[in-house]
């Protein structure tokens, strides 16, 4: 971990690949423990209720065989808690999901769920796992989170990068940023950590990394993409840098 800014690597799509053929190979164990060597402080995998990627095999090998922190990235259901409570990985972040959804859309609506959320986040910090609510960067969600007693807040970065898409660096993707930057600190204001992440790439992942009060970004799908054209390992490593550089720059 370099300047208090942890990289956790999502592996989903590595499964994804796998799944196309229903065979074993790529192993998202063995991009964990690539991801691991090139300087991944985490490894997040997502187990969808349709299992269209990450299994159940794979939580159970992630947890036993892989000496990083595991985020499991879970909907608040009945099913994912027990499983959650089998495993205890170290940290839990509880996202929205819906099947027809090709990824995590938006954030879960944390404020207009209260008390449908509340024994899951309960359950699952009583069993001395980290809880971790993906959310919109909007203050009544933080709030809301502040209020069911979860440690941390995952803000979600879609509505950035997607900004970043339409127009770099223009005026919508700066609006976002803001939003990004007000919601991190209103986090640590409220003492939750701040986690962020989804849809990051090397073109965006800097201004984020520079948000001081974020101690955690989570990328999956660019880094599994890019290790087409370069390797994993240099694509995690390279990802790591860029974070690198874009904090020692906000600290210089
Ligand atoms: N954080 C959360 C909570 C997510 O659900 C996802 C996507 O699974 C990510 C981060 C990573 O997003 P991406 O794959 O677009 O980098």
């Amino acid at each position: 971990m370099t300047q208090n800014l942890r990289l956790g690597v999502n592996i989903d799509h590595v499964a994804t690949i796998r799944n196309a053929r229903g065979g074993l190979h790529p192993d998202p164990l063995r991009a964990a423990q690539l991801a691991a060597q090139a300087g991944a402080d985490g490894i997040t995998a997502h187990l969808r209720e349709d299992r269209r990627h990450i299994g159940d095999e794979d939580i159970e090998r992630l947890i036993h065989e892989i000496d990083l922190p595991l985020n499991l990235e879970m909907a608040a259901t009945q099913e994912m808690l027990a499983i959650a409570l089998r495993h205890r990985p170290h940290a839990a972040c509880l996202v929205p999901e819906r099947r027809e959804e090709r990824t995590t859309e938006g954030g879960l609506d944390v404020a207009a769920q209260e008390s449908v959320l509340q024994p899951t986040v309960a359950a699952l910090r009583d069993a001395g796992i980290r809880v971790s609510l993906f959310i919109a960067p909007e203050r009544a969600q933080i709030e809301a989170a502040k209020r069911l007693e979860a440690p941390v807040v995952e803000l979600h970065t879609g509505a950035c990068c997607e900004a970043w898409l339409v127009s770099p660096g223009g005026a919508q993707w700066q609006m976002e940023l803001d939003r990004l930057r007000a919601a991190a600190a209103l986090a640590e204001e409220l003492g939750l950590e701040c986690h962020a992440g989804h849809g990051l790439t090397f073109d965006t992942v800097q201004p984020v990394a520079a948000i001081r009060e974020v101690r955690e970004l989570n990328i999956g799908h660019f880094l599994i993409g890019e290790a087409i054209f370069s390797g994993l390992d240099s694509a995690v490593q390279r990802m790591r840098a860029m974070m690198n550089e874009a904090r020692a720059a906000r600290t210089a």
